[in-house]
């Protein structure tokens, strides 16, 4: 990995200390350039013409190719939408049959994958300071809920939750799961054969570097009659009955914006021709020079490095100063929230240094 080339694909890094990459991460100047490449060409061809049809047809089907290819899956089990969210209430509001669905306790939950749920009858795991589950409460719970749902990175703390493992109970008693991965796709490897859920969403704007407004929600192909559909308009109609179309064009209704895909289309090569494990490896060296420097601080979330991302939470007296001072200087963290108690989220990712890391420490230790 040549940091310097990769800064340089980060027009950002002229300008900004930005650590804010488990909100929304930067794109790279290729994936802006494919943007607008698209846009010119939907422009010179027409938008909707036997050439540019055709033109969408192929990076739709690169991309599932690509990210299937990430996630060790099928190709037709990636469905594009516009957001995590979406493919959240794909499954909350579209699951067909009745029954608990087995969440965990929402102080601790990012409210996207909460409020959704909550609409429908829950039962909750407990969860410890940093947010994680029991095993057996999974197993003793799973008997009486239709579904289990959990994030696989937690937003606040960037604990990693054991979804491998709930994953083989989910099989076991046959519940179907749903995995949140808003904050795990491109931060760490996320392999399918090896966590068996049903479904699972993530949005191109976080750890992927790609453009707000695409996500991907992955539907296991044996389970999509389980679902019935949020956004209808891409069925059959056969003898005055409507016949539903397969994945993914079942949840797939409406056009999708096409110059975002490319930028995705783009932007997924980019973190690919890194690799995830380099990514991984770098960003948790960067966020571990930052809990370093923290060292009088209480910093959130797990302490051994293979259970947390790099996302470093840690409390200030006041944090709406420190922020100020912060992005004063450049320096772009966030606020968020553990429990109810506002803490500070620094989220590095690949493209930041250990230069800008001592900036932030030695704006944070005045
Ligand atoms: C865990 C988690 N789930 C869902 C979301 C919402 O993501 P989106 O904006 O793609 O719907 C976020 C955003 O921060 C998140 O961290």
């Amino acid at each position: 990995m040549d940091i310097g080339i990769i800064r340089r694909d980060f027009p950002i890094t002229k300008r900004l200390i930005y650590m804010n990459n488990a909100s929304s991460s930067p794109m790279p100047i290729t994936s802006i350039k494919a943007a607008t490449d698209f846009m010119l060409t939907l422009a010179e061809y027409g938008p909707d013409s036997t050439s540019s049809i055709s033109r969408i047809e192929e990076l739709m089907l690169d991309t599932r190719k690509v990210i299937s290819k990430m996630l060790n899956c099928n190709e037709q089990e990636i469905i594009f939408t516009h957001s995590t969210t979406e493919g959240i209430n794909i499954v909350s509001k579209g699951l067909k049959s009745k029954g608990k669905i087995l969440i965990r306790d929402g102080i601790h939950e990012h409210p996207a994958n909460y409020i959704p749920w909550i609409r429908n009858e829950v039962v909750r795991l407990k969860i410890d300071e940093h947010g994680f589950i029991s095993l057996d409460e999974v197993k003793e719970k799973i008997v009486e809920s239709k579904l289990v749902v959990l994030s696989h990175v937690l937003f606040n703390t960037g604990a990693i939750l054991p979804v491998e493992e709930v994953s083989k109970i989910t099989s076991e008693y046959n519940v179907p799961f749903f995995i949140d991965a808003a904050q795990s796709v491109g931060a760490i490897d996320v392999d399918l054969k090896k966590i068996e859920c049903d479904f699972l969403s993530f949005p191109a704007s976080k750890w992927l570097c790609g453009p707000s407004g695409i996500g991907v929600f992955y539907c296991k192909k044996e389970k999509q009659d389980l679902l019935e559909p949020l956004i209808d308009g891409n069925s059959y109609i056969i003898d005055d009955k409507i016949v539903l179309s397969d994945i993914p064009a079942r949840f797939e209704a409406g056009f999708r914006n096409y110059a975002a895909l490319a930028a995705f289309n783009s932007s997924l090569k980019y973190i690919l021709s890194i690799g995830i494990s380099n990514i991984r490896e770098r960003n948790m060296k960067l966020a571990g020079i930052l809990r370093e420097g923290l060292k009088d601080r209480e910093i959130y979330g797990p302490h051994e490095a293979e259970k947390r991302s790099s996302i470093v939470s840690f409390n200030d007296n006041n944090i709406d100063d420190l922020l100020t001072k912060l992005e004063r200087a450049g320096i772009i963290f966030a606020k968020r929230d553990i429990m109810g108690k506002n803490i500070i989220r620094a989220s590095p990712h690949f493209f930041n240094d250990e230069q800008e890391i001592n900036r932030a420490l030695s704006i944070i230790n005045a």
